[in-house]
């Protein structure tokens, strides 16, 4: 009857106070190749297996798909929780099926990928089956042959000049870590937990005023609305290297907050509040916390 939180390596946690329970790291090692075809292999991996080494290890079998969401933190059971993406990838994309245990049972369970119903940093795990299941092991089905994502601006940019024959997709691989080490702090170094809002949705109404006013506008046109760069919104209402004691607003990336030494939860959080105050006055957008704050 202990209350208890599971974790992967808490990479995209917040704890306001001490948790007054028992956290669980889930700490289970292994991955294998379940299924091989010329065109695909599924690997599959346990949940607490880094993220990161498995995109490196699926690399070196020469198994594809997971390249642009190298060097993210945080661990393979972790990764659907969230639908963690970057550099116009989303874990969707790849994964198959997952494998989980459902904790008021005791019984195991597979979830499609249709099952899990991801969208933008987003799943069921997140919705309505929030701390109901363990997230025990995920397969990914990965191609092999290559097929080079250079959708997202900056990874086309960092690869200009070069022609598209001679990218593989261990390169693209190197050239996200580059691109994430120059801007986003490592976690293990200076504390955070990556982006702290999500980019947030408006109307294309309300985008077409925003541009008028400010044409510089970081956005991206999604179906029936805007996506916006919140980093852009932060930086725009003056918090980019913003320091108050130990809390800031990260030097190279507005959206990450940092905490420098010994600041505490609260303070991180308060700080949040105030860029969302800031935000909302400036511009009319609401930011919402996309980091789990406990
Ligand atoms: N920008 C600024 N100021 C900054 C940083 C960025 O104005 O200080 C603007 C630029 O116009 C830039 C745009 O914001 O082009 C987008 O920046 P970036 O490419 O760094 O991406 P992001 O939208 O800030 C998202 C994810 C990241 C992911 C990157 C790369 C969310 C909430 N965040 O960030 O994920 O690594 O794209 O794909 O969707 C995370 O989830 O923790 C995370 C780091």
């Amino acid at each position: 009857n202990v209350p208890f939180m599971l974790i992967g390596q808490g990479s995209n946690i917040l704890f306001k106070q001490d948790y007054p329970g028992l956290v669980i790291e889930l700490n289970i090692k292994g991955r294998e190749v379940v299924t091989s075809t010329e065109a695909y292999a599924d690997v599959r991996a346990m949940c607490g297996e880094n993220w990161h080494e498995l995109v490196r290890y699926s690399l070196g079998l020469n198994l594809y798909g997971l390249e642009n969401l190298s060097l993210i933190p945080g661990t393979v059971g972790a990764a659907p929780v969230q639908n963690i993406g970057a550099y116009g990838v989303e874990v969707k994309e790849a994964l198959l099926e997952l494998q989980a245990l459902e904790i008021a049972t005791g019984k195991y369970h597979i979830f499609s990928n249709a099952d899990c119903k991801f969208s933008y940093r987003n799943s069921i795990f997140k919705q309505e089956l929030r701390d109901q299941y363990i997230i025990c092991s995920v397969t990914f089905r990965l191609s092999r042959d290559a097929k080079i994502n250079l959708g997202y601006p900056s990874l086309k940019a960092a690869f200009r000049g070069t022609s598209a024959a001679e990218i593989s997709p261990m390169m693209v691989s190197d050239v996200v870590c580059n691109i994430r080490s120059s801007k986003l702090p490592d976690p293990s170094i200076l504390g955070n937990a990556g982006s702290f809002f999500w980019n947030p949705r408006i109307t294309i109404q309300q985008f077409a005023w925003l541009k008028e006013k400010y044409p510089a506008i970081a956005a991206y046109p999604e179906n029936d609305h805007v996506k916006i760069a919140a980093a852009w919104l932060i930086e725009q209402a003056g918090w980019k290297g913003y320091r108050e004691g130990d809390v800031g607003v990260h030097q190279d990336h507005a959206l990450v907050l940092v905490n420098h030494g010994s600041a505490s939860g609260t303070e991180l959080v308060t700080l949040s509040e105030k860029i969302q105050a800031s935000v909302w006055q400036k511009f009319g957008i609401q930011l919402h916390p996309e980091v789990r704050i406990v």
